[in-house]
């Protein structure tokens, strides 16, 4: 399984190898035809959960993966991301998490994640449904010299924090959806399943 690492400011939406984690009825008999494995596409449509490899993710880098027909973000934040996310309480619109509609119960920390280094969040702009530009650059020229990385939604401005949170003045209502998900190991995720805290 591969992975695409997403260089900054790049928009288009690529989809990273990933499996679908398929139930295998009883009595299946594995053949050795690795498209025996694969999801129809009424099962993708359906929204089967995904199996995602974090393994190649390295730190401050973005990978998209596809998940009922959405694009979904794991991002690997750095020490000093996750240090910075606490400063911007003020300038965010639910710092908390408090709308638990945008996030599982596991989720709803100050990382809103299950594992602070690791953000997945669903790449779809709360206000009309853009998909927001991966921002990571600090104090870039066009977001302000207070801007400490996150994502920016081109279509009227929203800003997020790289925990998907929204800030205050902004057209976007909501933080950004966490997605169901959980880890099968310390590489692998699965997205469209519920996990819990770690
Ligand atoms: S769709 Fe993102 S700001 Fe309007």
């Amino acid at each position: 399984m591969s992975t695409n690492n997403v260089d900054t400011g790049r928009r288009r939406f690529l989809v990273a190898s990933t499996s679908v984690v398929a139930a295998v009825g009883a009595g299946f008999v594995a053949v050795p035809f690795l498209s025996s494995w694969m999801p129809s596409e009424r099962a993708k449509n359906a929204g089967a959960p995904v199996e995602v490899d974090i393994s190649k993710l390295e730190e401050g880098r973005l990978m998209i993966v596809e998940w009922q027909s959405k694009p979904v973000w794991i991002v690997k934040r750095s020490a000093k991301a996750l240090s910075d996310l606490v400063t911007l309480d003020d300038k965010l619109r639910d710092p908390a998490s408090e709308n638990i509609d945008q996030q599982p119960e596991y989720a709803q920390n100050a990382n809103r994640s299950i594992k602070p280094e690791i953000a997945v969040i669903v790449g779809i702009c709360t206000h009309l449904g853009c998909s927001p530009t991966f921002r990571p650059d600090i104090a870039a020229v066009d977001l302000g010299a207070d801007w400490l990385g996150g994502f920016f939604c081109p279509c009227h401005s929203s800003k997020f924090d790289l925990a998907g949170r929204v800030y205050q003045g902004v057209p976007a209502p909501t933080n950004l959806v966490v997605p169901p998900h959980k880890y099968l190991s310390d590489n692998v995720i699965v997205i469209g399943v519920d996990g819990e805290a770690a």
